[in-house]
């Protein structure tokens, strides 16, 4: 069953079905302003953080689904019948109106049929403004002079969500509401910098800002009593729940159109008196669209490819880089499913975020990853999760508002947490990251600039790398294993001092990619030191974690092998396997041998299972996962997340046909008409695919806001279609099924244009046989070209003579 497809040429996924099981959301805003919208324009807004400066409210995981949200009522003041833009909150008949949702970059636009009226409510937040514009367009298609009224409607939410929630013997008084001039001000009283504003183009015949007097008694979203009696109560008052409707009525001839536009944006009456006044003209609200879109075809212009695959090209051109940037502005806490409870940036997540997108968003990369390293101990381990603002030099300086309310106070030694609360693998992912930042940029400069540590005293960037390489060369278990400590990548891996295969991989790999940069600027003396280091832990991983067919996962402090074939259970894990290739630690035979097993036992049409067979018995030396249902998230699911490092490690084996296969059966995609199963939007991945142990085997859950956007994005299109940079060079190296007879791709790099031209006249799946760099052979790498020029590489695969 489908309810919707992509529009490849408007980058847009058009829903025609608003009835889906669950919400499909999409997200508004790329700088400081937030709306998390659903296909049905519920959501809910937030300024820089969805746990402190909350703009309107969410009901998460409520009856009816995710309400309420940005919503436009339109009335028939003749007939008194009335219904709203998207389908819900009124819900009217699907047989009788027609309802459509267009998902864009950045924007959704909700389209209603009804009655011969044609709506359009298109919501999107300008690139460098703090307001969210719904954009109205409305025309009477019919034969008769229609009077009408529009009720543009959203509740205001108290700014922090726990006060949201509970304590609200404050919130309920110290929140409160006025109109003048048109404008509705929202003020969160003893905070001085919480102003919010809605606004619109017209002069409004009335007004609710108290959401009991706007929605009734015993009424909600879906029958508010102002939009049944046609006029608001001008309502306004100190404390309470609030909400804003600026109300017009208006008159449309048989054939006439008419546009309004709403504003709802952060700060005072007298910002929004300015916005009030720039966007009342439409000419301004298409040029700011404009710009939205202009602002992301230049991040998607750096790579784009044209590949046999139409999933393929419409993920990675479009949706694939749109999610994984989006992880990188929001990290993970604001969703439907993390509804900012949480905030701040998790250290392991976001290292692995900024790698994808350093062509794309390469100052929010820098950005991110200077926040990482100011949030590394000098003991080489990373704050898990932590405020970027607690550890900036600039935001210390300045001096902070105390609230009456929440939140103690953050002193540095209850936020550098001890090494009992550190994950093993957190910092490891830092290595990578900056490698890439400098590769992409060329900024070398950047491993020499001094940086502070989380718990005082400072260094260059280049020895944080260093003293992340030497933590986890000091955290051993008995065995030589580094140590699992809280967690590694999987949060439900509580080894403490026992070991984690994954983690001696990843430091294996970090130390790869740290001696190729280190050689690379001359630093001989490190070179040597950490190729011994790096030789040590190879050893050490070949010696003690193989298994016969495969590797292990770890060993608990009690000296037990945990994704052993000895094991009854969990006796094959997927991040510890992938790993081993991936890191160049798996000798050939070896890699073969576990990539087979992984295909053998954790493969299905959905994806690979993070684990075989799933836990059912409780072993807290292993972790929280043995506590979690069988085939749901880390207990045997399809976790999407290390699914890309089994495409990466085949593609590292040459096997494009393997990589293929694993790709399609994750691909969101290829379950656009299989929604009955997979239930999620088919333009994101999920955090993880209900395994083959539950009975909702195929079904997705959490969207958006996983690490599995960035990766899939770094494995396509550095891995299968290839095109991967070294410090001085382009590498294109693609690892495709031997039916593709070729792909182009285009691909910008510091400042030049790349046309690629991949060719594969032998039907192989791996290997470089010429390349043709402007009609003149080369070899590999591709060197930087002048800023602004324009080049060709033809690239012919096969065998070398
Ligand atoms: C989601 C977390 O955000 C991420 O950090 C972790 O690696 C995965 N779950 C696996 O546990």
């Amino acid at each position: 069953m489908r309810y919707g497809y992509f529009d490849n040429q408007n980058r847009e996924y058009v829903i025609e079905r608003p009835d889906i099981p669950v919400s499909w959301t999409n997200y508004l805003g790329v700088k400081d302003l937030c709306t998390v919208i659903s296909h049905n324009a519920g959501g809910y807004s937030f300024y820089k953080s969805a746990e402190h400066r909350r703009i309107t409210r969410f009901r998460q995981n409520g009856v009816p689904l995710d309400r309420p949200g940005h919503y436009v009522y339109l009335r028939d003041d003749d007939s008194e019948d009335y219904w709203s833009v998207s389908w819900q909150p009124v819900g009217k008949n699907l047989n009788q109106a027609v309802y459509h949702c267009h998902h864009g970059l950045s924007y959704s636009r909700f389209i209603c049929d009804y009655n011969d009226i044609y709506a359009e409510q298109r919501l999107f937040i300008p690139v460098n403004e703090d307001v969210e514009l719904w954009d109205l367009r409305l025309k009477n298609n019919g034969s008769k002079v229609r009077q009408l009224s529009i009720f543009p409607y959203l509740e205001f939410s108290f700014h922090h969500v726990e006060m949201d929630n509970q304590n609200l013997q404050m919130s309920f008084y110290a929140t409160g509401a006025d109109y003048q001039e048109g404008i509705i001000e929202y003020d969160l009283y003893y905070e001085p910098e919480e102003y919010y504003y809605f606004a619109s183009s017209f002069r409004p015949d009335s007004y609710d800002t108290v959401r009991e007097k706007f929605l009734g008694n015993y009424r909600t979203e879906s029958n508010p009593r102002a939009v049944e009696r046609g006029e608001c109560h001008n309502s306004v008052e100190l404390g309470g729940n609030h909400c804003a409707c600026l109300h017009k009525r208006l008159n449309l001839s048989p054939g006439e159109e008419t546009r309004l536009i709403f504003m709802l944006g952060a700060g005072r009456r007298e910002a929004g008196k300015k916005i009030k006044e720039k966007y009342s003209q439409a000419a301004k609200v298409d040029r700011a669209f404009l710009n939205l879109r202009e602002y992301w075809e230049g991040k998607l212009a750096a790579f784009q490819c044209r590949t046999p695959h139409q999933g393929l090209d419409t993920m990675l051109n479009t949706w694939n880089l749109y999610q994984a940037e989006t992880c990188v502005n929001w990290s993970r806490f604001a969703s439907f499913i993390e509804v900012g409870g949480r905030t701040g940036l998790g250290y392991r997540d976001t290292a692995q975020d900024v790698m994808a997108v350093s062509h794309s968003n390469p100052e929010m990369s820098r950005q991110r990853l200077l926040e990482l390293l100011r949030g590394l101990t000098s003991q080489g381990y990373g704050i898990h999760l932590f405020e970027p603002e607690w550890f900036d030099p600039e935001e210390k300086k300045k001096g902070k508002f105390k609230s009456p309310t929440v939140v103690p106070e953050r002193k540095p030694d209850n936020i550098v947490h001890g090494l009992e609360e550190a994950c093993s693998d957190d910092a490891l992912w830092l290595v990578p990251a900056v490698c890439d930042y400098i590769k992409e940029s060329g900024e070398l400069e950047f491993f020499d600039e001094m940086v502070s540590y989380a718990d005082g005293g400072q260094a260059t960037v280049y020895e944080h790398l260093k003293r992340i390489l030497d933590f986890s060369a000091e955290q051993l278990g008995p065995n030589g294993i580094c140590k699992g400590l809280r967690a590694d990548w999987n949060d439900c891996l509580n080894l403490g001092g026992g070991e984690s295969a994954l983690v001696s991989f990843l430091h294996h790999h970090a130390l790869l990619v740290f001696i190729e940069a280190a050689a690379y600027l001359g630093r001989e003396g490190d070179v040597g030191q950490y190729r011994k280091l790096a030789r040590e832990v190879k050893r050490v991983c070949e010696e003690k974690l193989w298994d016969g067919s495969w590797y292990l996962r770890g060993i608990t402090a009690r000296g037990k092998k945990i994704g052993s074939q000895e094991n009854k259970e969990g006796r094959l894990h997927l991040e510890s396997n992938t790993w081993a290739v991936i890191s160049g630690v798996a000798s050939e035979e070896r890699a073969r041998l576990c990539l087979d097993a992984i295909y053998k036992h954790l493969y299905s049409t959905y994806g690979l299972h993070l684990l075989w067979p799933a836990y059912s018995e409780v072993d807290d030396n292993i972790g929280f996962v043995t506590r979690v249902y069988q085939g749901i998230k880390e207990n045997g699911a399809i976790f999407s997340h290390p699914n890309p490092w089994a495409w990466i490690a085949e593609c590292k084996m040459g096997r494009g046909k393997r990589a293929m296969k694993y790709y399609n059966a994750l691909l969101p995609f290829n379950q656009n008409d299989r929604i009955e199963i997979r239930q999620a939007e088919p333009y994101s991945y999920c955090q993880f695919v209900m395994g083959r142990d539950h009975s909702a085997f195929g079904r997705a859950r959490h969207p958006w806001l996983t690490g599995t956007a960035g990766w899939a994005y770094t494995a396509v299109s550095r891995w299968i279609l290839g095109i991967r940079l070294n410090f001085d060079g382009l590498i294109i190296d693609p690892c495709i099924p031997a039916d593709w007879p070729g792909f182009e791709v285009t691909r910008c790099w510091r400042g030049a244009t790349f046309r690629i031209i991949v060719k594969n006249p032998d039907g192989v799946e791996k290997g470089v046989r010429e390349v043709i760099l402007d009609g003149k052979q080369i070899e590999l790498p591709v060197p930087p070209q002048k800023k602004g020029s324009e080049h060709e590489v033809v690239v012919i695969m096969g065998t070398r003579p």
